[in-house]
């Protein structure tokens, strides 16, 4: 629907006219339904109005055009539907390129999806320097491809080599980047962004317009995007560079993702038979894409996090969180360090880090300017900002320097009687007001807080490793925890880059809970003699980044033997262990981290090599290898488990609702984004066809896949999970 104000027009003196984007009511500029409509519209009073040349720039702090509005795309309901609207675009971003009027797009904050596509269409770009400038096309992050000419024009201006880049990862440019592969004209500050792009768009409508266009792309295209340009135009060349491409598309995400394919398939094209076959095969591509069940999964695993982000995940309403200035961190070890390093310099919070000796401080310190170095090394942050971010944390041996803190976030090791009596120093060394978080991976928070004099203080921060790099925190509250408390939590976490879910507190508590059972599962399997590299393989054939024997050795397998016993401890049968893991850990393995696994490591920098088949006589089992199994069957007997755990989860409320326990196993153990999560999974075979398949395991494998009540009831009532 067409919108009143939200594309305006104005005169400047110079005889440039400026079309501001600045849709009423928003933080960011989206493209709305109707948003075409109404640029035609202004554009017709473009046309009529005796401007020599045109600016389009946006009015908003931090956006020029942000994308598409997804809400839009969720609700098409067929192909034909989503195509008509890819042409749509596509036409009236013809109609701006090819306008007698110069336009030149003015970029200033995101410039993202059909924003891009709309700043390609004119004839050229000028980009502030601003922090918040940045450029990309992400559809393929929704399972999508860009619907409005992008797949077209990027190559055009960038090349082939650095367009697929772009268009297959989704990766958002900053402008020096892209001035650098000629996406952007120049690059000002933001105070004299329209005056710039002005004097180009005067430049162009002049009697030497084409001429300076000319002259401006082959200033801006350095040798090695020439020499790209040229193996784009050789049919062996640019056979050499899709051929690449698909082979990096092969390896990232398998056939389980479509949309790589079909950019490729669809820039090919463009480049083969030219802009408009290209721009035909690109609209039909995307109204496939919209229809397909992985766009659907990725979407909506989209608005789930756009949800969370909104979330407090307290009892009651009218909560908000308290202002922390000041982060406590126990431990400098392997996550502390972690979450000291997030603390300072995502969240811009100053941290003070405590462990048992200089020695351990040293090293949590190190380890964090150990990735600020390695940015600065890969030019993503400055020298002065990297010192200015070490200056906020500090470290210590004892508890000086704590009582300031707001909240203090334990990371010693993993042991119930260390941490209560971490948690009686902390208490004993703050203010009553200072809240205690735990980042145990296995003890329930409520026993830790058995220890406390405040206990409605205390909560669970349960960070993954790496720190830096894992986009999760999972919130444990207790039946006590406050709601400012955990609203002060949930909050910190956002501030320090997280997707953050809140749970109920019990034993392993949701994540490390549904865990259990799949890795379990896979000693199950080895203790049957299916080889290491065969279990992994099938974990990776279902969707997984990584197989659990694998992750076995990351975790290290002494800590999986440990929390292997507290689970079977809590749940029984369905837990039951096959009992390998201790043998392995007696015979010295504790994984990469001691060097020895079930995978062996090269001595420089740990490096993976094979497996590691003396392992096998530890375990007193023969490996397999003549056997033919089925990955498919194998893999699904991985997931089930943990599908069913999660099930529980909900059923007995650790987990509010199926959005978080699909957000959870995605962010936090990489269950596949394109089956979107244990619940989108479970609906999306339907809870019978799930119960139908768990009884068929449970006959062959036992009361491991004993299907919770909840499958039965869901299955037997035709409800699903979801009720959208
Ligand atoms: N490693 C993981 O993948 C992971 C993931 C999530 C949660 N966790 C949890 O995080 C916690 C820490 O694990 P880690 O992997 O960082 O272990 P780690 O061994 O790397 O670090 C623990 C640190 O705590 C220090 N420490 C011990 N007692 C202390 C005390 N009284 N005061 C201050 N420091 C003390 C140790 O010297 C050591 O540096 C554990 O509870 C673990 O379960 C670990």
């Amino acid at each position: 629907m067409s919108r009143a104000n939200a594309i305006r027009f104005e005169k400047r003196a110079d005889g440039v006219g400026v079309v501001i984007i600045d849709v009423p009511g928003e933080s960011q500029n989206t493209f709305y339904e109707g948003f075409h409509e109404d640029f035609n519209a202004v554009k017709q009073k473009v046309d009529s109005s005796g401007v020599k040349a045109v600016v389009i720039t946006s009015g908003k702090e931090s956006s020029f055009i942000a994308g598409a509005d997804i809400e839009v795309i969720k609700k098409m309901t067929n192909s034909e539907e989503a195509e008509r609207r890819s042409r749509e675009a596509q036409q009236a971003l013809e109609e701006l390129a090819s306008s007698p009027i110069p336009a030149v797009a003015a970029i200033h904050g995101a410039c993202l999806g059909g924003g891009l596509e709309l700043a390609m269409a004119c004839k050229a770009r000028v980009a502030s320097d601003d922090p918040r400038t940045k450029l990309g096309l992400p559809e393929v992050q929704l399972g999508l491809l860009p619907g409005a000419g992008g797949t077209q024009r990027l190559p055009r201006l960038v090349g082939i080599e650095a367009a697929l880049d772009m268009i297959l990862t989704g990766k958002q440019i900053d402008p020096r980047r892209a001035r650098k592969i000629g996406l952007v004209d120049e690059v000002v500050p933001r105070a004299i962004l329209v005056d710039a792009a002005a004097k180009i768009a005067l430049e162009l409508a002049g009697p030497n317009g084409e001429k300076s266009l000319a002259d401006r792309v082959s200033e801006l295209a350095d040798v090695k995007a020439l020499r790209e340009l040229a193996l784009g135009r050789n049919p062996a060349g640019r056979n050499l560079v899709f051929g690449q491409a698909e082979k990096q598309v092969r390896k990232k995400g398998g056939d389980a993702y479509p949309a790589p394919y079909k950019i490729l398939e669809v820039v090919r094209c463009g480049l083969e038979k030219g802009m408009k076959a290209g721009l035909e095969l690109e609209a039909k591509r995307f109204g496939e894409l919209v229809m397909s069940d992985v766009a659907r999964r990725l979407i909506e695993i989209f608005f789930a996090t756009v949800a969370l982000k909104k979330d407090l995940g307290t009892r009651g309403a009218n909560v908000s969180a308290r202002k922390v200035s000041k982060v406590g961190v126990l431990g400098a070890g392997l996550m502390g360090h972690g979450i000291a390093y997030v603390t300072i310099s995502k969240a811009h919070v100053p941290a003070r880090m405590k462990d048992k000796d200089e020695a351990a401080v040293g090293r949590g310190l190190g380890a964090i300017r150990k990735i600020f170095d390695e940015r600065v090394e890969k030019r993503r942050m400055r020298e002065i900002e990297r010192d200015h971010l070490m200056s906020m944390v500090t470290g210590s041996t004892d508890m000086s320097g704590f009582k300031s803190c707001d909240m203090v976030i334990e990371a010693v090791f993993e042991d119930l009687e260390l941490k209560q009596r971490v948690l009686k120093e902390v208490e004993a060394a703050t203010e009553p007001t200072t809240i205690f978080a735990s980042n145990t991976s296995s003890i329930p928070i409520t026993k830790i807080a058995e220890a406390s004099s405040r206990p409605e203080m205390v909560i669970g921060m349960h960070y993954f490793s790496p720190v830096h790099k894992m986009p999760l925190l999972e919130v444990i509250r207790t039946k006590q925890t406050k709601d400012e408390v955990i609203a002060t939590a949930v909050e910190l976490g956002k501030k320090q880059g997280k997707t953050v879910i809140v749970v109920n507190d019990g034993v392993g508590f949701y994540t490390s809970r549904i865990l259990g059972p799949y890795m379990n599962e896979a000693a199950w399997m080895l203790s049957e003699g299916v080889p290491i590299e065969v279990i992994d393989e099938a974990a990776m054939s279902f969707g997984f980044p990584v197989g659990p024997i694998t992750l076995l050795d990351e975790v290290g397998i002494d800590v999986a033997a440990k929390v292997g016993k507290i689970a079977q401890a809590a749940f029984g049968d369905r837990m039951q262990s096959p009992g390998g893991l201790e043998k392995i850990v007696e015979d010295g393995r504790t994984g990469r981290k001691g060097g020895k696994g079930f995978y062996v490591y090269g001595r420089k920098k740990g490096k993976r090599k094979s497996v590691d088949e003396s392992v096998y006589k530890a375990l007193g089992v023969k490996p397999n290898t003549k056997e033919k199994r089925s990955l498919e069957e194998l893999g699904e007997r991985l997931a089930l488990p943990m599908v069913a755990e999660a099930i529980r989860c909900l059923a007995e409320g650790v987990l509010r609702n199926p959005r978080d326990g699909d957000i959870g196993a995605i962010f936090g153990l990489g269950f596949p984004p394109f089956r979107g999560g244990p619940f989108r999974y479970a609906d999306a075979l339907g809870p019978a066809e799930l119960l139908r398949r768990m009884r068929g395991y449970a006959d062959k494998h036992g009361k491991r896949f004993a299907p919770p009540e909840l499958l039965i009831e869901r299955a037997s009532s035709g409800h699903r999970f979801y009720d959208h």
